[in-house]
């Protein structure tokens, strides 16, 4: 079996870490006992380009023994667990192609070991798969039939290549269903970007002013858990929907040109370019931490901050000091990668447990619909997106209530009024 990882001897460690995650993924796993006994995938070659975590673990556990052939990328150089990648190696043999730390030409190295297995169905963390494959790889797309992809970022990607009359087969947009982002995206980065942060820096949240920029999903989430941990939160957006509802949610709303003077955290989430840029440098508070949690690496211009930077030392893993020429300190962390995977270790299981199995049985969809899609961005039905919640509220053992008869009726009329 063909594979790059850091050291294959860390799988044990990586196993216990698979098996504490698959406790607390109760969706997944019933969808691992359907496609254990029903082999739906059967005969699938599925390339995979993910954040190389415990939970992603599990999800390519169950797509193998749904029948399909799987193999795994990074979809970020500083998000891989290589423990966890040891043990899928070694303890379930799907080849993977990933080590922390890895540089830009490595990372791009092990997406193309993946595009060489010549999959069926791509699955995209980011859309930086599935852009290999029509740049360099344009002849796997007769044979892929479709793809899906994880996050925000990636949707955007590829909405704008189905708009362009680039995309050269259908997508199903993981991201989009209700049960990923309301819940992943506002939950999961919500606490682990937290996580990231206190990891990185072990600085205390209450009493401080902590800027967000970007009041989306993950932005919200993430107000919302730095408030419960006392800080002073500030909102910088460029949507004046989002500005008003991150205004009477609470939060203070400003530009960045004014909240970085005021901040000790600023945390980007926006999925846009140099959102802290230079300008913002030369104002922002001494010793002010600035980290980012959207998926790629544009959102702090890092050129901009290297260029001021007259003395640069690591302090603390992922914690980097930078001293301008003025005296003032700015403290970037995780290379301004994406915090919570590359200090910490990502969301936790019971929200990545609806995110994996939308993931799961988009594959399964595409499977068995591929004939009747065209090459375009398509959310997963709503039927399957309400099934995943189900199952999760009967896994929690949450009783809800069910409309009545009369009540379906009364619904779906118009005659009834006051
Ligand atoms: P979203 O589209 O719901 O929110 C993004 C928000 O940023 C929007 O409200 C937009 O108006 C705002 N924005 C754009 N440019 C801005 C600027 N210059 N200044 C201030 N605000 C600006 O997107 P979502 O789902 O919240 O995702 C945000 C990013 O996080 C994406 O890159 C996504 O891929 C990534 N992501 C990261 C995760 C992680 O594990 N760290 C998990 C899920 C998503």
């Amino acid at each position: 079996m063909n594979y790059d990882i850091k050291d294959i001897k860390l799988s044990e460690k990586g196993l216990k870490r698979i098996e504490w995650a698959y406790q607390d993924m109760p969706v997944l796993k019933s969808i691992h006992k359907e496609f254990s006994k029903n082999k739906p995938l059967k005969n699938l070659t599925i390339g995979a380009c993910l954040h190389v975590t415990s939970e992603t673990a599990n999800l390519m556990r169950v797509l193998k023994d749904g029948g399909a052939s799987v193999s795994l990328c990074a979809s970020n150089p500083l998000s891989t667990q290589d423990d966890v990648a040891a043990s899928l190696v070694k303890d379930f043999k799907i080849p993977v192609f990933a080590k922390k730390g890895i540089d830009d030409k490595g990372y791009y190295k092990h997406i193309k070991s993946v595009l060489k297995t010549e999959p069926d169905i791509t699955m995209d963390d980011g859309a930086d798969l599935v852009t290999m494959l029509h740049k360099e790889f344009s002849q796997l797309s007769t044979k892929v039939i479709g793809g899906t992809e994880e996050t925000t970022t990636g949707v955007i990607r590829l909405k704008s290549m189905e708009k362009n009359g680039i995309l050269k087969y259908p997508i199903v947009a993981v991201n989009d269903s209700y049960t990923k982002y309301m819940f992943d995206n506002r939950y999961g980065t919500g606490q682990s970007t937290i996580d990231g942060i206190l990891r990185a820096t072990n600085r205390l949240l209450a009493g401080s002013t902590f800027v967000v920029a970007g009041y989306g999903w993950c932005g919200r989430g993430l107000a919302f858990k730095a408030r419960g941990l006392g800080a002073n939160v500030i909102v910088t957006e460029v949507a004046p929907v989002k500005a008003l509802e991150a205004l009477m949610d609470g939060f203070r709303v400003m530009k960045m040109d004014d909240a970085c003077k005021k901040a000790d955290f600023i945390v980007t989430l926006t999925g846009d370019i140099n959102v802290v840029d230079e300008k913002h440098f030369k104002i922002m508070k001494n010793n002010c931490i600035v980290a980012n949690s959207g998926h790629f690496d544009v959102e702090i211009n890092k050129k901009a901050l290297e260029k001021m930077t007259v003395k640069k030392r690591e302090i603390r893993p992922f914690l980097v000091e930078h001293t301008f020429k003025d005296g003032r300190k700015v403290y970037l962390l995780a290379e301004g990668r994406l915090i919570n995977l590359a200090s910490a270790e990502g969301h936790p299981a019971c929200v990545m447990d609806m995110s994996f199995a939308n993931q799961a049985l988009s594959v399964k969809y595409i499977k068995d619909n591929y004939t009747k899609l065209s090459k375009k961005v398509y959310k997963l039905p709503d039927h399957i997106d309400i099934d995943i919640a189900r199952r999760k509220l009967n896994s929690m053992g949450v009783k809800f209530d069910k409309l009545t008869k009369e009540q379906e009726e009364y619904l779906k009329s118009w005659e009834e009024g006051t």
